[in-house]
């Protein structure tokens, strides 16, 4: 039976840091079935977090079955397939037995720190920004590589192959057909030039990097293969790839310049669009690719964005509730934070893996200042949801430096945007409206929109991010809570951290 594009479904895979999940859009572009797996996180030493590949291969299966199972349909309604991850993420693998060589190396994992101050020490700073958009650090996937080219014993170069785990993925769904990438999960990876949107071979020289190892990078919204007949019964088109960040900033309709989210995932990430061209920033925000597309005459569209990484953000919370047991639920933040009417002069750094942007300082670690001892629980609290809306300050000051007008909105998303103190406090320091809309999941939802709009599935774009629905949004009151005074003594805290270990 063929079916009208219309009258089937899209599948889309969030692939991220904590789990993998996969859900299933209609026409209407509403979510009838999904389905959720946590993923083990491997901490061999500290600073260092691992992932297995193989388990995150086993999961997405599982993902993608429930929630086919969930939504009722049968895997032959499904039109197109959609793949978004998280990245910088990276792993080699065996391309005869198919076998991981190593666990994968998170984009957390800080071991490469030596590598990168190497590389900073030897004058590559200006060279790497130049040619990647990029600040030589740990996190990006280059470092990782050269240490498991290094690191991994015994194994035959020309059977290598590489990758960031959208192609991991890829290659495991085409039946270890298609080793391919798409240009925004490759600008992560510190090894495309951002300007031709190829590898780039001074630094595949640099960072002694085999070029035949690495995928082929092709346009976000394309044709990348056909899911192998024996995963689920019949062939999907896999239609769009996109890194996870990039898929929420398409997700809520974030296509031009003066348009920015932030999502507060494990971190936060700060995006902004600025259209066909490179913007630089004299503030030490990264420039990067936010997605491309081959147009009707053939030539690639490409969209670029600036980015603020903010490694920590959510995952303090986490860590509040299941390192130190401060509280037993994530909710619970909002309510001890609006027990007490300040910080008590409490504020927390929150460089559990160093500092990202603006700073970063690979070497800075968490800290609280202030302690006295009238300070209670609630201030503690209140303290790191303060810490996660300043930093989120100071990326879009800098984002603000480098754009003709300052940023009028802030549109949000993730875990951590479910709490209102946390919304109130972020609008009230920004001194602009926080827009938080109804769909929390924009990841997902963006990359089932690339994947339906580049399988005709859609046709608009405009029209289905048009029909984004507002929950609520937080109006700035800068009077309130002292914000932005309190602004500047946290960014002394913020000093006092930098460069805390050797
Ligand atoms: O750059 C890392 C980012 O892509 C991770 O996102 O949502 O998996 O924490 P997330």
């Amino acid at each position: 039976e063929s079916k009208t594009p219309s009258s089937g479904y899209i599948l889309a895979l969030d692939l991220g840091t904590t789990g993998n999940r996969a859900f299933v859009f209609n026409n209407a572009g509403q979510i009838v079935g999904q389905a959720y797996k946590e993923l083990t996180q491997y901490y061999p030493q500290p600073g260092w977090l691992e992932h297995d590949p193989e388990e995150i291969w086993q999961d997405t299966c599982w993902v993608m079955q429930n929630a086919i199972a969930n939504a009722e349909i049968a895997p032959s309604d499904i039109v197109a397939l959609g793949l978004t991850v998280q990245r910088e993420t990276c792993l080699i693998w065996d391309k005869t037995t198919g076998k991981p060589l190593h666990k994968a190396i998170v984009w957390q994992d800080r071991r490469t720190a030596p590598l990168c101050n190497q590389l900073q020490a030897e004058g590559y700073a200006a060279e790497i920004y130049d040619r990647t958009g990029l600040v030589i650090d740990a996190y990006f996937s280059a470092t990782k590589l050269r240490w498991l080219l290094e690191n991994v014993a015994d194994f035959d170069l020309n059977n290598v192959l590489a990758g960031t785990i959208d192609t991991w993925v890829l290659w495991k769904l085409t039946g270890c057909k298609v080793h391919a990438t798409d240009h925004s999960n490759a600008s992560r990876t510190m090894l495309m030039n951002l300007k031709t949107c190829t590898w780039d071979e001074t630094l595949l020289e640099i960072l002694q990097i085999p070029a035949q190892i690495l995928p082929q990078i092709q346009p976000s919204l394309g044709k990348f293969g056909v899911t192998d007949k024996t995963l689920l019964g019949v062939e999907i088109p896999i239609t769009a790839i996109l890194g996870d960040q990039q898929a929420a900033l398409f997700g809520h309709g974030c296509d031009r310049p003066g348009l920015m989210k932030c999502t507060y995932g494990t971190g936060s990430f700060l995006v902004a669009h600025t259209g066909a061209e490179i913007v630089r920033s004299q503030n030490q925000l990264i420039s990067t690719l936010a997605w491309t597309q081959t147009q009707d005459n053939g030539n690639l569209k490409i969209g670029y964005a600036l980015e603020g990484s903010m490694f920590t953000s959510g995952a303090c919370i986490q860590w509040l509730r299941d390192g130190i047991k401060l509280i037993k639920t994530a909710a619970e933040t909002e309510t001890m934070a609006n027990q007490v009417s300040d910080n008590g002069g409490v504020y927390f750094v929150p460089a559990f893996s160093g500092l990202g942007a603006p700073h970063w300082d690979m070497n800075a670690r968490g800290a609280f200042f202030g302690i006295t001892a009238s300070v209670q629980p609630q201030h503690l609290v209140r303290a790191v949801l303060e810490a996660i809306a300043y930093q989120v300050v100071e990326v879009v000051q800098a984002i603000n430096a480098c754009s003709p007008t300052p940023m009028k909105r802030l549109i949000v998303d993730g875990g951590a945007c479910e709490n209102n103190f946390l919304m109130q406090f972020q609008a009230d320091v920004l001194g602009i409206p926080v827009e938080r809309p109804k769909m929390r999941d924009t990841t997902v939802q963006g990359v089932a929109f690339a994947a339906g709009l580049a399988a005709g599935f859609w046709d608009r774009y405009t029209t289905l991010v048009n029909q984004r629905q507002i929950d609520r949004i937080f109006e700035p009151e800068p009077a309130r809570n002292n914000a932005l005074a309190n602004f500047s003594t946290w960014q002394k805290a913020v000093q006092r951290s930098l460069a805390w270990v050797d």
